[in-house]
């Protein structure tokens, strides 16, 4: 190519950088005057250069979302709150075999038809990794926390273990769509790449980036984090939606043949990682949206339930339920909403596009009160006490009842669903180790290793070995020929 003469543009002095600053400045302030937002402006002339630069560049970034979250804001408040009317309960779930409402058969073929998907590439894996661990207290991306209860290996390496099983299964690698946000995508990143994406393609991992959107205090007002920076979060998991559109990734998937979406948190760590059954079912019933849901024994346990909201599938939430509802039993003594939804889903990848295409028709934003860091009226920083602003949140689940078809997979909680949510207690750490350990136990009596693990702290590598099936297949009845794939130690973990 014949070099090209180089043209440049003269470097700005000082007096035209202040110029071409303040003419920025005026016309965001219009902008953010025209939503009541121009408070945000109001330590502008306390601020250094680079704070002003900073303020700016955020502000002109949040500019064009602007109206549409002090509306959403606005909305919200204004929708009536409480038990949804007309909520009835879910029929027509595929519960699990042991209550005999699905034959073997049925399975069967469902695992067969969930197979063939995986085997002909037409499934992409996709999980949500954008939250911020506030209740865990982690100061490092969720997935990077150190969860083997031999191994302390991460919960991301503990995935990154399945889909290798999956790969060796079926034979190809299964893409695997990485849901991210501002505050956990750089560390994500560099997890991935620290650890060699452990063992995966690189090619095959996608990282991608949610929105992040301001949050506001009781009068509407987007909330100042400091003088010169607006306080911002990610969008909630239902901002999964969007930015798989935005970022190019749902395109990249329908030019790849990917018809058929699985989805799981990142803190779930019993998740049956793509479960054929579960992708025969959804494909099988012709369902555009498919829920795994466990069957709620305690009516205060803290889940939505998936049920019928105005005719149409929907989840509602734990605190939308009213106390009757909450408590309303059949005549065998089960509880009447019953289905505890546990965020496992399969999409078609057409109805992602549809429900992107009018994110802000069906992925309406509710508000999350949480206490936020701030300033007040000179500036100075705050801790506030209690909650002190309201968050945007989009939820996946609000786009269940814009599906053509529905369909709802009963799993065991005891071997799906045991989230990390908080520090200690009940859904800590500590659970999560204890059920994923009871799980892998249970394999190994499959294989016949029980009794020669017993009392013992327990790690299977899913890479190599992925179920009980696997393991009663590998007829590893020698401790020693597990060594591969068995991890054990005989101190338990703190
Ligand atoms: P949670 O709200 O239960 O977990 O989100 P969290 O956000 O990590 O923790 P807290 O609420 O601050 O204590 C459930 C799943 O949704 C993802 C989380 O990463 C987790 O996998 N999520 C949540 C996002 O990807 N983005 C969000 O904006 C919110």
């Amino acid at each position: 190519m014949p070099p090209q003469a180089r043209t440049s543009t003269p470097p700005l002095d000082a007096n035209d950088l202040h110029e071409s600053m303040e003419s920025r400045f005026e016309a965001v302030e219009e902008q953010f005057r025209e939503f009541g937002q121009e408070h945000v402006l109001r330590f502008w002339d306390r601020l250094d250069t680079p704070g002003r630069e900073g303020l700016l560049a955020q502000a002109e970034r949040l500019g064009a979302g602007l109206g549409r979250w002090t509306e959403a804001w606005r909305s919200s408040h204004e929708r009536a709150a409480g038990t949804p009317a007309g909520i009835e309960p879910l029929e027509g779930a595929i519960a699990l075999p042991s209550r005999g409402e699905a034959p073997g058969a049925d399975r069967k073929s469902a695992r067969e038809a969930g197979e063939e998907l995986l085997r002909t590439g037409r499934v992409a894996i996709l999980v949500v990794a954008g939250g911020q661990a506030t209740r865990l207290g982690f100061d490092a991306p969720k997935g990077a926390f150190p969860l083997g209860p031999v191994s302390d290996r991460s919960l991301f390496e503990l995935q990154a273990q399945k889909l290798r099983g999956l790969a060796r299964r079926y034979g190809r690698s299964l893409p695997w769509y990485v849901m991210t946000s501002a505050a956990t995508e750089a560390p994500t990143r560099a997890l991935f790449e620290a650890n060699d994406w452990w063992g995966l393609e690189p090619e095959a991992v996608h990282l991608f980036s949610q929105e992040m959107v301001p949050a506001f205090d009781a009068n509407g007002h987007a909330v100042l984090e400091t003088m010169g920076r607006i306080f911002e979060s990610p969008d909630g998991h239902g901002g999964v939606i969007p930015a798989l559109a935005r970022s190019g990734a749902l395109s990249q998937m329908e030019a790849r043949g990917i018809d058929t979406v699985f989805y799981y948190q990142v803190d779930n760590p019993l998740v049956r990682m793509a479960d054929p059954v579960f992708l025969g079912f959804h494909r099988d019933r012709g369902a555009e949206v498919s829920c795994k849901v466990v069957r709620k024994r305690d009516p205060m346990a803290k889940w939505g339930v998936v049920a019928r909201v105005a005719g149409r599938p929907g989840v509602v939430e734990y605190t939308e339920l009213g106390d009757a509802e909450r408590h309303a039993r059949d005549d065998s003594g089960e509880l009447i909403y019953w289905a505890g939804n546990i965020a496992i889903h399969v999409f078609d990848t057409a109805f992602l596009r549809r429900m992107a295409d009018n994110a802000d028709r069906f992925l309406p934003y509710h508000l999350s009160p949480k206490k936020v860091p701030t300033v007040d009226d000179s500036g100075i920083p705050l801790a506030p006490a209690g909650p002190n602003a309201e968050k945007l949140e989009r939820f996946v689940f609000d786009a269940l009842p814009e599906a053509e078809r529905v369909c709802v997979v009963e799993a065991d909680a005891a071997l799906e669903f045991s989230p990390v949510k908080n520090a200690e207690g009940d859904e800590s750490p500590q659970t999560a180790r204890r059920d994923l350990m009871a799980v892998y136990r249970s394999w190994l009596d499959a294989a016949g290793l029980g009794e020669a693990v017993e009392g013992q702290q327990v790690e299977i590598d899913h890479s190599a070995v992925d179920g009980p099936e696997e393991a009663l297949a590998m007829g590893a009845r020698q401790l020693e020929e597990a060594r591969d794939w068995l991890h054990c130690a005989t101190e338990e973990r703190e």
